[in-house]
C-alpha cells in the first residue's frame, strides 16, 4: 500500500511539474509575441486637397469603419477593462488633450494604419491593420489627410495592454495582433478605379471578409463576444446563403435601412450597417456586383 502511494506521489508531482512548465512555456511564448518590436519603412503621399479630404472622412465613417471603435468624434473609447482580458482603448486620433494628432508625423499613420504597429514599434491591439492593409496608397493618404483635418477633442484614455488570458489567447486567434499574420513586405495592391464594377466591389469587400470569412460564407466574429458570450454569427452571403434569393434593391434596402426582407433587423453591435449605409449607390451596386459573382458555397466553407 505505502508503495502504491509512493509512486502515485511520484506521479501526481512529476504531472504538476509538466503543467507548470507547459504554462510557463505558453505564458513566455504569449509575452514574446505581444512585446515583438517591429521595424517598419512607411512612406506614402498625403495629399491635402479638399477632394481628396472628403474622400478621407468618407472611407473613415464607411468601410475603413474607423468611427465604430475610435467613436463618432474620434476621441477614442474604452472598448474593453476587464482585469482577465485586458485595456482595450481604441486611442484619441484628434489633437486634443490625450489625443496622437498633434504628434504623430504622416509615417507614423502609415505604420498604425497599414502595418498594425504603433509609433513605439509595438504591435497595436485588436485594430484590423490586416484588412487596412489592403487599402490603396491613394486611399490611405486621404484617410491621413482627413485625419490631420479633424477637430481636437480632449480625452484621456489608459492605454491598452493584454492581461494573462488576453496574452494567452493571442496564441490561437491572429485578429487580437493583426501586425503579427501581416505579410509587411508583400507588394501593394494597385490602386482601384472607383465606379460600379465587380473588380472595384472586391476591392471594397475585404472589409466585408472581416467578419463574414475570407471567402464571405459565414462564421463566427473573430475575437468573440466582449461579454463572454458565444460569438455572434456572421451569415453567409454570397448567393448560395440566405440573401442569394435577394434582388439588388432588398440588398440595398437591407444595408440602408438595417433590415432584412424577411423582417430581420440587423443588430448594429455586430453588424455596422449604419456606416455602410452611407455608401454611394455605385459603391453599393460594386459590391452587389461582386457577391453575385461568387460561387455558391456552404456556411463557414
Ligand atoms: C476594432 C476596433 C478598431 C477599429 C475599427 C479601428 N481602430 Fe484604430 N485603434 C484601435 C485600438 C484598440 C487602438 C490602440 C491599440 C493599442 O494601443 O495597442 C487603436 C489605435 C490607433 C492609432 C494609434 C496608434 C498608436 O501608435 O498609438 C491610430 C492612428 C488608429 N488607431 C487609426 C485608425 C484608423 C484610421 C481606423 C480606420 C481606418 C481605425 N483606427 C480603426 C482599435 C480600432
Ligand atoms: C463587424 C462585423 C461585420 C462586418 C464588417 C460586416 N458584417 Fe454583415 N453581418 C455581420 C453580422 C454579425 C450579421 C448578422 C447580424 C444579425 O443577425 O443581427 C451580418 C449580417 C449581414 C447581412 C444580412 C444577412 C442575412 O441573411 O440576414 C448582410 C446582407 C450583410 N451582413 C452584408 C455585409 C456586407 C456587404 C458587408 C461589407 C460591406 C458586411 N456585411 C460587413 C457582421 C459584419
Amino acid at each position: 500500500m505505502k508503495r502504491v502511494l509512493k509512486w502515485l506521489g511520484i506521479v501526481l508531482g512529476g504531472l504538476i511539474v509538466v503543467i507548470g512548465i507547459f504554462i510557463l512555456v505558453v505564458f513566455l511564448l504569449a509575452n514574446s509575441k505581444v512585446n515583438k518590436s517591429y521595424t517598419i519603412e512607411a512612406a506614402v503621399t498625403v495629399p491635402d486637397d479638399q477632394i481628396s479630404i472628403e474622400r478621407g472622412r468618407h472611407l473613415v465613417e464607411t468601410i475603413g469603419l474607423c468611427v465604430e471603435c475610435h467613436g463618432d468624434d474620434l476621441a477614442g473609447d474604452l472598448l474593453s477593462d476587464d482585469p482577465v482580458f485586458g485595456t482595450i482603448a481604441p486611442r484619441n486620433l484628434t489633437s486634443g488633450q490625450g489625443g496622437i494628432g498633434a504628434t504623430f508625423t504622416d509615417a507614423d499613420y502609415v505604420r498604425a494604419i497599414r502595418h498594425g504597429v504603433g509609433k513605439d514599434g509595438k504591435a497595436l491591439l485588436i485594430m484590423p491593420s490586416n484588412y487596412y492593409n489592403r487599402l490603396s496608397d491613394v486611399d490611405l493618404g486621404a484617410i491621413i489627410a482627413y485625419l490631420k483635418t479633424i477637430p481636437a477633442v480632449d480625452n484621456e484614455l489608459p492605454e491598452s495592454s493584454l492581461a494573462l488570458a488576453g496574452k494567452i489567447f493571442t496564441l490561437v486567434d491572429g485578429s487580437i495582433i493583426p501586425a503579427s499574420v501581416i505579410d509587411h513586405e508583400a507588394p501593394r495592391p494597385a490602386d482601384p478605379v472607383p465606379g460600379a464594377t465587380e473588380e472595384y466591389g472586391e476591392y471594397l469587400a475585404v472589409v466585408c471578409s472581416a467578419c463574414h470569412g475570407k471567402t464571405l460564407s459565414g462564421g463566427p466574429l473573430p475575437g468573440g463576444d466582449p461579454d463572454g458570450g458565444p460569438a455572434p454569427i456572421a451569415p453567409n452571403i454570397p448567393p448560395g446563403g440566405p440573401i442569394g434569393d435577394w434582388t439588388k434593391e432588398e440588398f440595398f434596402a437591407t444595408i440602408r435601412t438595417g433590415v432584412t426582407p424577411y423582417g430581420k433587423t440587423l443588430d448594429t453591435e455586430n453588424m455596422p450597417w449604419p456606416g455602410f449605409a452611407q455608401l454611394s449607390d455605385d459603391e453599393l451596386s460594386a459590391i452587389w456586383l461582386y457577391l453575385t459573382s461568387l460561387e455558391a458555397r456552404e456556411f463557414e466553407k
